[in-house]
C-alpha cells in the first residue's frame, strides 16, 4: 500500500497564521500536525508516501524533506489550485499506480493512529473504507447516512440539513476503483471535485465501501478551537522527554512537562501537561496546563494557560492571564513604557485580540 497526504489548501480559518505558514505545519505539542499523520502512516507499515502540495509547497518540503527522518520515501505532487480532494486523487494516479492507498488529510489528527484500520481494510478486501465520527456540527463535514444493517445509504458533502451526525473523518482507504470515480464526478457547488461525491459514485456503481465508526477522538484542526482542543488531547496522552534544564531558585515543574534542550526557568512555575521548546526562557512566569510554548520564546512576568505559542515569541509584563490563545511566530506582546498609557498594536490582517 501507499500513502497519500493532502497538504495543500489555503487554511482560511486559521488566518492570520496561514498568511505566512501552511496550516498543516501549525504545531500541536510543539510538533507540526502534519508530522503526526506521516508518523501514523509509517507506523502502519506504509513507507512510500505522496504529499499533495499547493501554494505552501516550499515550506512543506523544507519541513518534511525526502521523508528519511520519518523512515519514509516522500514524493511531492503539485496541485495548481485547491480543486478538491478528488482532484488531488486524480493527479496522484501515476504515483499510486496499481496499489491500494490510504489518503490522509494533513490537518487531521486521529487517536491511536491508523494501523488497525489499514489492517481491517486489507482483511476485508473491499474497494474503499471510510471512517465516521459523531460530531455536533455535521453540516460542516461530509456526512454519512447509514442503513439499519450499517451499510452506507448516502454520502453528502456539507449538507444544509444533515441526515445524521456522522461526519467523514479525513482518513480514507481506497483501491484503484476510486480513479474511475474521480473521473466520472462533476465539481460541487463550491467548484471542487469532492471526495465525498467520488465515494458516493463508487457506491452507485456497485463498489463495496465499508464504513468504520471511530470510537476515539478525532480532530480536523482547521480552526482555533480545534487546534486548542487537539493540543489538549495530545498533551494529555503524549510522553514528551524532559531534557535537563537550568532552573533557578523558586522554580517548580509539576506534572507531565516535556522540556527540550536549553530551557531556563527563573522564579517560574510550570504545571503540566505542557511542553516547552528548546532555548525558551521563562522568568517570573506561570505556564499552566495544556500549554505548548515553542522554541526560542521569552516569557517574563506573565501567566499563560491552555494556549499554543509559536517559536521566537516574546511575552512580557502582562497583567491578567493569557488563556485560550494561539500566538504565531516571532510575535511580541509587551507592556509599553511610553506615554500616553495606551494599547498599541501592530497586527496582521484578520488578527484577533481580546482585551480585559
Ligand atoms: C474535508 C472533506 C469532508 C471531511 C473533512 C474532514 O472537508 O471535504 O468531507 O468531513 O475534510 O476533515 P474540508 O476540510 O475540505 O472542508
Amino acid at each position: 500500500m501507499k500513502g497519500l497526504i493532502l497538504s495543500g489548501g489555503k487554511g482560511t480559518r486559521l488566518r492570520p497564521l496561514t498568511f505566512t505558514s501552511a496550516k498543516q505545519l501549525v504545531p500541536v505539542a510543539n510538533k507540526p500536525v502534519l508530522f503526526f499523520g506521516i508518523e501514523s502512516i509509517v507506523a502502519a507499515g506504509i513507507t512510500e508516501i505522496g504529499i499533495i502540495v499547493g501554494d505552501t509547497k516550499d515550506e512543506i518540503r523544507e519541513a518534511v524533506g525526502d521523508g528519511s527522518k520519518f523512515g519514509a520515501k516522500v514524493t511531492y505532487i503539485e496541485q495548481d489550485a485547491p480543486r478538491g480532494l478528488a482532484h488531488a486523487v486524480m493527479i496522484a494516479e501515476d504515483f499510486i499506480g496499481s496499489d491500494s492507498f490510504v489518503m490522509y488529510l494533513g490537518d487531521n489528527l486521529i487517536a491511536g493512529g491508523i494501523t488497525s484500520l489499514v489492517e481491517e481494510f486489507q482483511e476485508l478486501g473491499c474497494n474503499a473504507q471510510i471512517l465516521l465520527a459523531e460530531v455536533p456540527n455535521p453540516e460542516q463535514f461530509g456526512v454519512a447516512e447509514l442503513a439499519e444493517d450499517n451499510t452506507i445509504r448516502r454520502l453528502q458533502e456539507k449538507p444544509a440539513k444533515p441526515k445524521s451526525n456522522l461526519a467523514l473523518v479525513g482518513v480514507y482507504m481506497f483501491d484503484r476503483k476510486i480513479f474511475e470515480a474521480v473521473h466520472r464526478i462533476k465539481p460541487s457547488a463550491r467548484g471542487e471535485l469532492e471526495i465525498t461525491d467520488a465515494i458516493q459514485d463508487l457506491i452507485d456503481h456497485g463498489a463495496e465501501v465499508h464504513p468504520h465508526k471511530v470510537r476515539g477522538w478525532w480532530k480536523d484542526t482547521g480552526k482555533l478551537e480545534d487546534m486548542l482542543e487537539a493540543n489538549r488531547i495530545v498533551l494529555e496522552a503524549y510522553d514528551i522527554p524532559r531534557s535537563p534544564l537550568r532552573m533557578g531558585t523558586n522554580s517548580h515543574v509539576e506534572g507531565r512537562v516535556g522540556i527540550a534542550e536549553g530551557v531556563e526557568l527563573i522564579n517560574t512555575r510550570v504545571r503540566g501537561p505542557a511542553v516547552i521548546g528548546a532555548g525558551t526562557r521563562l522568568e517570573n512566569a506561570f505556564v499552566g496546563p495544556y500549554s505548548s510554548i515553542g522554541p526560542g520564546c521569552t516569557l517574563v512576568n506573565c501567566e499563560i494557560e491552555n494556549s499554543i505559542i509559536l517559536e521566537g515569541s516574546e511575552i512580557r509584563d502582562i497583567d491578567g492571564r493569557i488563556d485560550d490563545s494561539l500566538v504565531g511566530r516571532n510575535v511580541k506582546i509587551v507592556q509599553s513604557e511610553s506615554k500616553p498609557k495606551a494599547h498599541r498594536f501592530m497586527l496582521g490582517d484578520r488578527s484577533e485580540v481580546g482585551i480585559l
